[in-house]
């Protein structure tokens, strides 16, 4: 055969591989979610999530020294109350769960960049990610809690915040409270793309939000619609998202290539619980390769156009990173 381009010349060693590398992973753009719960002493695994523990205020330094050990720079916090209302009150309680956590955090690892979700799930009686009103979540009455929830956090020492409730106008509610109260410079991370996925299973366990009426398809997007996720994201542009977030991660790779072709901000992906416990399932049962499946599908999210993760084996892929696995 005679040919000018072989391309197999590329692929000859792993050096001339790494070389030419295409997508290139760096462990800054990871994001590690963590679950606290009020309590002492408590660390909890999380069944549906193995590997994956809840923590009181008093034991979260041993999950975050974990992860700050493996050079994650970034944690996401979701918290597990007590008492749940109807109001969802623990959600911007001065001293909530996550505002303990926070304040915890920010005072034993200041290095570490700490992110709020907010989002009301975790926190009313009823389950949902609003104030109800009949059968549905009232909107418009839902922003001013948000904003509310938002705010508590950058108090308690979020550097930054990402509404998870997918309300119409949230990011333009939480952008003008955090304005009001002098928080110009935080930014805000908008889970922008988030459809209603039977993904979120393992995680409806880890936070105790499961036992709620229905579904969460009156705000959360249909999985047969594209269109819908760039109308969704344009209109948090407008109201002064700073990033993107797309949500899960693997069943949307069209959405998140789409997204960051598209827009001039960051684009975060959230590979949620469930993509995390098919992996930890498939690989217990002995039928994948754990870490090459973590490294290929953490690459292939990337790949399509994320910047920034959000990840239950952000640890492991930071070892990955350092062991020359991937990046
Ligand atoms: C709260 C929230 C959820 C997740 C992140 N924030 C659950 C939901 O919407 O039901 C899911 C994360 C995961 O599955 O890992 N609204």
């Amino acid at each position: 055969m005679e040919a000018a381009i072989r391309p197999r010349r590329l692929r000859m060693d792993n050096r001339t591989r790494e070389l030419v590398r295409e997508t290139r992973i760096g462990k800054t753009s990871l994001v590690y979610p963590i679950f606290v719960e009020e309590g002492k002493g408590i660390i909890t695994e999380i069944e549906a999530m193995p590997g994956q523990k809840r923590y009181s205020p008093d034991t979260l330094a041993y999950g975050l020294e974990e992860a700050a050990k493996t050079g994650v720079t970034s944690i996401m916090f979701f918290g597990i109350p007590e008492h749940k209302d109807e109001l969802g009150s623990q959600a911007y309680a001065e001293n909530g769960i996550v505002q303990q956590a926070l304040k915890a955090a920010k005072k034993d690892f200041p290095e570490l960049y700490c992110i709020g979700d907010v989002c009301m799930c975790e926190y009313t009686s009823h389950g949902h990610c609003g104030i109800v009103k009949g059968d549905s979540v009232d909107n418009d009455k839902t922003l001013p809690y948000l904003a509310k929830t938002a705010l508590s956090q950058v108090i308690a020492g979020a550097d930054m915040v990402a509404p998870s409730d997918m309300m119409d106008g949230r990011v333009r509610a939480i952008r003008e409270e955090l304005d009001a109260a002098g928080y110009v410079d935080t930014p805000i991370m908008s889970y922008a793309a988030k459809y209603a996925s039977a993904f979120y299973g393992p995680f409806r366990e880890a936070a105790g939000s499961c036992n709620f009426k229905g579904n969460r398809k009156t705000y959360q997007m249909d999985f047969h619609n594209r269109k819908e996720a760039m109308k969704e994201v344009y209109l948090d542009l407008e109201e002064g998202a700073d990033i993107i977030m797309i949500k899960p991660a693997l069943s949307y790779l069209d959405i998140i290539r789409e997204v960051s072709d598209r827009v001039a901000v960051p684009t975060a992906a959230y590979s949620v619980s469930g993509e995390y416990a098919m992996i930890k399932a498939a690989a217990k049962a002995g039928m994948v390769d754990e870490q090459a499946i973590i490294a290929e599908t953490t690459v292939s999210i990337y790949r399509a156009g994320a910047n920034i993760l959000i990840t239950y084996f952000a640890k492991e892929i930071a070892k990955m990173i350092d062991e020359g696995r991937i990046g």
